[in-house]
């Protein structure tokens, strides 16, 4: 049986309640290289993942592990500063924890963010991609095990885990930024290992845009307890698995990430405001 995620939310909620304020409006996760963007939050408040019971901690490369709780762009938000992921030994549960605690904070909307590999061509690294909806490759589902019907249904509906509504707030508001916001379809996998070519052609050919080795797990979660879900994905590296192909590297993901980090912090100024 697995361990009952209902006392781990309740005994990380107890640790975090006094430190917090007021209650947040807004949960936002940072992915690979987009750690920056919590440098723009007022008022910080810094809670690391290792002062919380029972929590899991990031081990990533650039992945800070803190929340950092304060305003920005005029909403109260907890931000998650590094996430955390199958690939470095956690469980679905695990990464359910952190989502849960956000919602518990009082956010009922989900920004996720993430690097990603470009399947499709036409994306380019560098660039910001909207998620318009996912795969969940990973093999594992956060919501496995006994159901809290507390924190939500047996079995929530999925058929738009990419809230329609904050998707078009987030294309005015890249047009408002004046970004280009292509959308696509991300597929999750559990990593560490990058596709082989072969599965990149595949994941192609049943419609994925892009491929990470996050945010679908979280954003399971989030629809589960109640969140309207938005993500945007840095494009980080070609990933078509065609001739052309090129190994990928670290330090290529991170620097791309930045470039369209920059373009998703600005999306981000225009969208938070307008967030329902
Ligand atoms: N594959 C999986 N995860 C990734 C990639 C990729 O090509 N780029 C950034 N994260």
């Amino acid at each position: 049986m697995l361990p009952d995620q209902s006392a781990r939310l309740s005994a990380a909620w107890e640790a975090v309640a006094p430190r917090i304020g007021d209650p947040v409006e807004v949960a936002l996760v940072l992915g690979s290289g987009l750690g920056q963007l919590a440098e723009a939050v007022e008022d910080p408040v810094f809670v690391p993942y290792g002062e919380i019971p029972d929590f899991p901690v990031s081990t990533a490369p650039m992945h800070e592990g803190r929340f950092v709780i304060g305003r920005l762009h005029g909403r109260r938000v907890a931000l998650m500063q590094g996430r955390v992921h199958l690939y470095e030994g956690w469980s679905a549960q695990d990464i359910a924890l952190p989502v849960r605690l956000m919602r518990r904070m009082g956010a009922d909307a989900l920004v996720a963010t993430n690097a990603a590999g470009a399947l499709d061509p036409a994306l380019k690294p560098g660039v910001p991609m909207l998620i318009e909806d996912h795969l969940n490759f990973t093999g594992v589902n956060p919501l496995t095990g006994p159901n809290d019907d507390a924190l939500g249904p047996r079995f929530p509906d999925m058929s738009r885990a990419w809230d329609p509504d904050l998707r078009a707030l987030a294309l005015a508001a890249a047009d408002a930024a004046g970004e280009d916001l292509p959308s696509g379809i991300y597929c999750g996998i559990a990593g560490p290992s990058l596709e082989t070519s072969a599965e990149r052609r595949w994941m192609r050919s049943i419609g994925a845009h892009a491929v990470g080795m996050s945010t679908v797990l979280e954003a399971v979660t989030a629809v589960h307890c109640g969140m309207r879900c938005v993500g945007l994905s840095a494009i980080t590296n070609a990933a078509d698995g065609g001739p052309e192909q090129q190994p990928d590297t670290i330090e290529e993901v991170l620097e791309n990430a930045a470039h369209a980090g920059r373009r998703i912090a600005a999306i981000l100024a225009e969208l938070l405001p307008k967030l329902p």
